[in-house]
């Protein structure tokens, strides 16, 4: 199947962007195609709350009037069967940069064919998940209808620990 992850972290060489390394390299095994966009090496604002995309008849209906490098992640999200949202923790929720990409799929309504998720956090400290899974839970499982396929979660030193990274190459083999 195709997946799409949303990478949400700053760090090219991160703790979310092994964890994403890993989970991508699984799933390669197992035959799946896998695109990662890393959100912070591209140019997305947050919504306008214009509602350009929700006018009907009007031709660009599930289209943003914002002209930045979202653009490149709709067709890939309305192409996608599952999507991974990855971040690091910033103040018990995503980082900014992934959840303006995260509002901007308000113009999509519903990606086409997406019907599963994931979820993949990285953190200092442990118990820091709630803002995140909330998200997830509401407006992805619940919302979007997504079948959950699993949340994955590393802290301190857990980070890029071989143990931690074998688990997410497992998941995405095991897709
Ligand atoms: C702005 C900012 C806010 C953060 N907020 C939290 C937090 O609320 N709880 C926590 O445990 N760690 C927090 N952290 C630590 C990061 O979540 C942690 O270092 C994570 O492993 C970074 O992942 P990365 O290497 O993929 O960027 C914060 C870090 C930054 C830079």
């Amino acid at each position: 199947m195709k997946i799409l992850v949303l990478n949400g972290s700053p760090r090219p060489q991160g703790n979310t962007a092994a964890m994403v390394k890993a989970f991508a390299e699984g799933a390669q095994e197992n035959g799946h195609q896998v695109d990662i966009v890393n959100v912070c090496q591209k140019k997305i604002a947050g919504c306008l709350a214009c509602e350009y995309c929700h006018q009907k008849g009007s031709g660009h209906e599930r289209k943003c009037v914002q002209q930045d490098d979202m653009q490149e992640v709709y067709p890939l999200l309305d192409e996608a069967e599952m999507i991974v949202l990855a971040s690091p923790i910033y103040y018990h929720g995503f980082t900014g940069q992934l959840q303006c990409t995260i509002n901007r799929i308000y113009a999509l309504d519903k990606p086409k064919n997406l019907n599963k998720a994931a979820l993949i956090m990285s953190s200092g400290s442990d118990l820091v998940y709630g803002g995140a899974i909330f998200e997830y839970q509401n407006s992805f499982l619940q919302y979007l209808h997504l079948e959950d396929m699993g949340m994955f979660a590393a802290h301190g030193k857990e980070n890029q620990s071989p143990e931690k990274l074998k688990e997410l190459r497992n998941f995405g083999k095991n897709l």
